[in-house]
């Protein structure tokens, strides 16, 4: 039995939400629902109440629930929050982190998985910004669905409808349980982000890494049932659903977590390591004034790839991403060979990759070069996730 918070968002479909009650209760699962104004327009919280058996909540601002932090609690004590019918408004302040009414404030506050079945008109759903909005969920770690096509109730025709209850509740089930995933039982270890290198107690050599690829490729290996440990460098992104987040600055902090998170089954190595650092930052801030411009002496960091690759528990499938701004596929090639993994995920960094939410990639592995189609990072994990599982 898992308990599902459901968000009944201001959309015609709502409707739908009392039949998908029905069914999470009939699948013996419990049901919590939060119905926001909008919501409450098109289904009230009394058929809600009757078919969950449960209290509706629709509002933060109740004097009794929240004298014990009640919008906390209901986004802790649910084992998954499922937002249906999620309305363009409700994905775009998901995908925003606005935190206005309750639903919007527990889905900020919750750490557990979070799926959102979109439902809207045609042209809402294919508009620019909530598009935007549902890649950026899916970065986040959000399951969002894809809608479903067909006639709608504003008479015009194309995707948009909210997915049947039953595909919502399958869905729901699959986010529950990653456990019985293809990757039950292996430990994969992630880097992500750049490195932090301080120049002084206030300055630091850094790169464009945003993180989101290697955040992207943890969130759906934890998918997959894996157990993650995500070893980040300084972003500010949320931990994807699932997984063990270790945050670290430099260089050799990272190559000091990598290390004492083995033995694992495989490594993706997503981080943008920085090359080099100073060779020995000052302790206090350098002022500028009396003398000239200080030189930077650099040293070169460790390789945590190649060390990896070399190490006594070397896991049994070692990627290592290369970041590229010309003859990508060449350099992958060798790098591979030089760096001693298993694969190469190649990336052609020159145009808006670093920090943006799609990318451009080549696997180079023992047998070739697959180049695969412009996706989004969330899709490139997913199907690196995959690949991953096929080897192990
Ligand atoms: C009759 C009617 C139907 C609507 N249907 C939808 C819908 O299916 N999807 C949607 O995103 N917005 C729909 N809207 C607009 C939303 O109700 C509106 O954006 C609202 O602010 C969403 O509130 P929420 O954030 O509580 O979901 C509809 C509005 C009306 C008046």
């Amino acid at each position: 039995m898992k308990r599902i918070l459901l968000i009944v968002g201001g959309g015609i479909a709502a409707y739908k939400a009392c039949e998908l009650v029905r069914l999470i209760r009939k699948a013996g699962h419990s049901v919590t629902c939060v119905v926001t104004a909008g919501g409450q327009h098109f289904v009230t919280p009394m058929t809600l109440a009757a078919l969950s058996e449960n209290q509706v909540y629709t509002t933060l601002w109740d004097l009794k629930d929240e004298a014990e932090m009640g919008h906390i609690q209901l986004s802790r004590a649910a084992d998954l929050v499922a937002v249906a019918p999620a309305t363009a408004d409700l994905l775009a302040k998901m995908a925003a982190g606005i935190a206005d009414d309750l639903a919007t404030t527990l889905l900020l506050a919750t750490d557990k998985p979070v799926l959102a079945a979109p439902a809207m008109n045609v042209r809402m759903w294919q508009h620019a910004a909530t598009q935007r909005n549902v890649a950026t969920l899916r970065g986040d770690g959000v399951t969002v669905l894809e809608p479903d096509e067909g006639p709608m109730a504003c008479g015009e025709f194309g995707p948009g409808r909210l997915p049947e209850p039953e595909a919502i509740l399958r869905a729901i089930e699959a986010a529950l349980a990653p456990s019985s995933g293809r990757l039950k039982g292996k430990h994969v270890l992630v880097t992500a982000g750049p490195t932090h290198e301080p120049i002084d107690p206030v300055r630091y050599i850094a790169n464009r890494s945003s993180g989101k690829q290697g955040f992207a490729i943890a969130g759906a290996l934890a998918a997959l049932g894996a157990r993650v440990t995500l070893i980040a460098g300084p972003v500010a992104l949320p931990t994807p659903a699932g997984v063990e987040r270790i945050d670290v600055e430099t260089a050799r902090e990272m190559a000091a977590a990598v290390d004492a998170a083995l033995p694992a089954d495989a490594a993706v190595m997503v981080a943008a390591v920085a090359d080099w650092r100073t060779g020995d930052a000052a302790g206090q801030k350098i002022k500028k004034g009396d003398t000239a411009a200080p030189a930077l002496t650099l040293v070169e960091n460790p390789d945590i790839l190649a060390g990896l690759a070399h190490s006594a528990h070397r896991p049994r499938l070692v990627i290592g991403f290369a970041a590229e701004t010309e003859r990508v596929v060449e350099h992958a090639i060798a790098k591979r060979a030089r760096k001693g993994a298993d694969w190469i995920v190649a990336n052609d960094v020159s145009g808006d990759v670093m920090g943006g939410d799609a990318n451009l990639v080549h696997l180079v592995t023992e047998s070739g070069v697959e180049s695969w189609e412009r996706l989004a990072k969330a899709d490139v994990a997913r199907r690196l996730a995959e690949r991953i599982a096929d080897a192990l």
